[in-house]
């Protein structure tokens, strides 16, 4: 039988819309290979549109700060269902500036911040240190960002899956190789088996790989590209934790985050790098990564070194995702996200589960429509900027 809808992508993205979807109502079947093992597997799961504010992407702003508060009632709703805990702490954020300079750009951050009205405190060391106890005496000061906020997006995987299957959503390991149509509509997936799901909608929400699906006409095939990042994840004690809450810096231009799970782990990143889809983990981003960690916090030398891993973001000309109806009837994208993938996914899968049932979305997310301009500018054929180029870890764009 035909489902209402084909997911393809089982990464958060893929997996929400999915759920969400079939919570409103829809029949529907998810493709992945391997769902949750890509970019939501190396993901931080920092909740962070206040700190991770960009200039001039304020359209952007609008929908990560629309998205970042769903995410309480998504965990509700998700728990719930899944009986599974997501490990989400509405706790702040604390951004640190490590020399001079990096003060500097946190005041002009503060400055742009204020103008935005997002709410944000300037601290002193002391202060800084009085939030967490273990950061190095030489980080100069910060700002508290209250509405930043973190989730593990592995236990959410894992949260999705269960409440996918209870919801009744057919999973299908295999690789979707094309988006199938027949006069002017899409009338379903094929697989790299051969074999074809029919359904009269497809949600295309395969991350990074979301260009490389045959079938599309070339107007409507999502204009993303993958930028890699590097990330670490450390273990200590659960009972000694090496930080309270999410902590990001500036370590002499460089950016760096570090993300506390429950069980004592702490996720160190990450790198910015246009390397293709390669997902080679490097010495020399691990070892600016714990460099700069050591830094901020002394002590995460101390803990073990658990895993390295590289993810692939999906980015577009200009950083905002790709979520609606396209020109081709029946198929609806929902990528693109790149740095704000985790944020994004409550927003996105209420976005999706109304288009797939003819309601309205939330209108901010008009701003993320595939179909505009701002796409087919000059921004969107000159490929990234010489800057993004190699490895870097800018926080303020
Ligand atoms: N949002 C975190 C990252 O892209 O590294």
């Amino acid at each position: 039988m035909a489902a209402d809808a084909v997911v393809v992508g089982g990464g958060l993205i893929g997996l929400a819309s999915a759920w969400r979807a079939a919570r409103a109502g829809c029949t529907v079947t998810l493709v992945d290979p391997a769902p949750g093992s890509g970019a939501s597997n190396v993901a931080a799961g920092m909740l962070a549109p206040v700190t991770e504010v960009a200039y001039g992407e304020e359209a952007a702003l609008r929908l990560n700060i629309a998205s970042a508060r769903r995410w309480p009632g998504f965990v509700d709703d998700l728990e719930a269902a899944s009986q599974l805990e997501v490990d989400y702490h509405a706790d702040g954020t604390l951004l640190v500036g490590f020399d001079a300079d990096d003060m500097r750009v946190l005041d002009e951050l503060t400055a742009f911040q204020v103008e935005l009205g997002l709410e944000v405190q300037r601290l002193r060391s002391r202060g800084c240190r009085e939030r967490e106890p273990l950061l190095s005496p030489r980080v100069r000061g910060g700002l508290l960002a209250a509405e930043d906020h973190r989730v593990d997006p592995r236990r959410v995987v894992a949260a999705l899956s269960r409440a996918l299957s209870i919801a009744g959503v057919e999973v299908v390991t295999d690789r979707a190789a094309a988006v199938e149509q027949a006069r002017g509509r899409v009338t379903g997936v094929r697989l790299a088996d051969g074999r074809t799901l029919s359904a009269p909608r497809v949600v295309l929400a395969a991350g990074s790989w979301s260009a490389g699906i045959e079938g599309l006409p070339p107007a409507v095939v999502p204009a993303v590209r993958p930028v890699k990042g590097q990330v670490l994840v450390l273990r200590g004690g659960a009972d000694e934790p090496a930080l309270t809450a999410s902590l990001r810096g500036l370590v002499q231009g460089r950016s760096i985050y570090l993300v506390p799970r429950s069980d004592g782990r702490v996720v160190v990143g990450a790198s910015q790098e246009e390397r293709g889809f390669d997902t080679t983990v490097t010495a020399g981003a691990t070892r600016e990564l714990l460099d700069d960690a050591v830094r901020l916090v002394p002590g995460v030398d101390e803990l073990e070194l658990v895993e390295a891993i590289a993810g692939l973001r999906p980015a577009t000309p200009d950083n905002r995702p790709l979520l609606g109806p396209t020109e081709l009837d029946g198929l609806v994208l929902a990528t693109g996200h790149h740095r704000s993938g985790v944020l994004l996914t409550p927003l996105t899968a209420d976005s999706v589960a109304a288009w797939l049932t003819d309601t309205d979305p939330d209108p901010v997310v008009a701003a993320a429509d595939p179909c505009r301009g701002s796409l087919h500018g000059p921004a969107a054929t000159r490929g990234p900027d010489r800057e993004h180029v190699g490895r870097t870890r800018e926080t303020v764009q």
